[in-house]
């Protein structure tokens, strides 16, 4: 088979929509920044796309290519590799060509045909893909250099994940035609952190500036060595505490995970008074309500330790919502990941709506606070603003 058969034999098969994924590789030059080409079929807005994954040594980027245009991405492709793997619904090709393009193609027939799947997110409906790999997930010790996930490390890739996905959904709430300023406060190892810069930097091409605030000072240095490292220019970790931090105007978008106790409280009240667009918060360990509840009403339930714990830590998270409802945001409690994998899984998500709190809601508020003799530290540091 010469070069030209093979590229009409490979495009008649593209074209009539039976490839389930193709990688390109071998770079003819071999100091190319681009060292690989993944391929797969998506449909976007009723159309079907070819989405190219272009992985270079620090980043990847994402183009869909309709399909009718893919003879052109089809050529650029062939002039950078050499090699190409990919499977479709009935066959496995391989191509390998020479520096003069003379043409090894093998087939290999399947016995059973597979089905193209063209939704967007087709694998585990990760937005992180758990096979490619990403530079700050191997740097932060949840991939190996080829893009496994370590066994060890699967939950913390699918918290990662998740995490994202609340990222991704709160996208249209951010703002446009200018730089979005985002804090991550109590940043620690900054799994998040990173995601979070990679995802709306790197994936998405978002004008952003991201720092990560943490107490732990050779926690933070190693952070701002893997950012500068990957080239991350507008990520940047400082050593400080939540409590003494004053050094923004405005922010846009505010994250806590797993920040401990009232620090979480913290978080959040400079969120708001900074007019934070979007507030994702997963609490950790709470103990402020457990100490300060009194309702005898309750004491059937809260005779039990363990039973006070865990119902001083719903009522906690109720209360910061209402609160950031109060303050004018549309909040929602969900489910952060499922409970088998961490028991902290409720996470807070605020959107900004300058919505004014009806008397109804204020004494809604009132009435349950009063009930738990509570006197909640985010009520304290918000009280002026309902
Ligand atoms: C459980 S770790 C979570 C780290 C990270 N967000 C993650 O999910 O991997 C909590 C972090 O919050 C930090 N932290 C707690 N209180 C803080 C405060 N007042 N100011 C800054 N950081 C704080 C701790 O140093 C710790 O690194």
């Amino acid at each position: 088979m010469d070069f030209e058969q093979m590229k009409e034999q490979f495009l008649n098969r593209i074209h009539s929509k039976q490839l389930i994924h193709a990688t390109f590789s071998q770079p003819r030059q071999k100091s190319n920044e681009l060292k690989r080409v993944k391929l797969k079929p998506i449909e976007l807005k009723g159309q079907y796309h070819i989405q190219l994954e272009y992985q270079y040594e620090r980043i990847l980027k994402h183009e869909n290519v309709l399909l009718e245009k893919f003879s052109d991405s089809f050529e650029i492709l062939l002039q950078q590799f050499r090699q190409i793997h990919a499977q479709f619904t009935d066959e496995k090709i391989q191509v390998q060509l020479s520096k003069k393009n003379k043409v090894l193609w093998k087939v290999e027939k399947l016995e059973n045909a597979k089905q193209v799947n063209l939704s967007h997110n087709r694998k585990k409906q990760y937005l992180l893909d758990d096979s490619t790999p990403y530079p700050f997930l191997i740097r932060l010790g949840v991939q190996t250099e080829d893009g496994k996930v370590k066994k060890q490390k699967f939950d913390k890739f699918r918290q990662i994940n998740r995490f994202v996905e609340f990222i991704d959904d709160s996208l249209q709430h951010l703002p446009k035609g200018r730089q979005i300023r985002i804090l991550d406060f109590g940043s620690g190892k900054s799994y998040l952190t990173f995601a979070l810069y990679h995802y709306l930097k790197i994936e998405k091409g978002l004008d952003i500036r991201v720092t990560g605030l943490d107490l732990k000072k050779e926690v933070i240095e190693e952070c701002n060595r893997i950012a500068h490292d990957l080239h991350y220019d507008q990520l940047e970790f400082l050593v400080g505490d939540i409590n003494d931090y004053n050094e923004e105007n405005a922010v846009d978008m505010v994250v806590t995970l797993h920040a401990c106790d009232v620090a979480t409280d913290m978080a959040l009240a400079r969120a708001v008074k900074w007019g934070a667009k979007v507030i994702l918060s997963v609490p950790c360990c709470q103990h402020e309500l457990n100490r300060q509840l009194h309702a005898p009403a309750l004491d059937i339930m809260t005779q039990h330790g363990l039973v006070k714990e865990r119902f001083a830590s719903l009522a906690t998270d109720s209360i910061r919502a209402e609160i950031l409802t109060l303050v004018g945001y549309d909040t929602q409690l969900l489910e952060f990941i499922d409970i088998e994998h961490t028991p902290k899984n409720i996470l807070i998500r605020a959107y900004l709506t300058g919505k004014k709190p009806t008397l109804e809601q204020r004494e809604r508020y009132n009435s349950f606070i009063q009930f738990l003799s509570a006197e909640p530290f985010l009520q304290k540091e918000l009280q002026q603003y309902f």
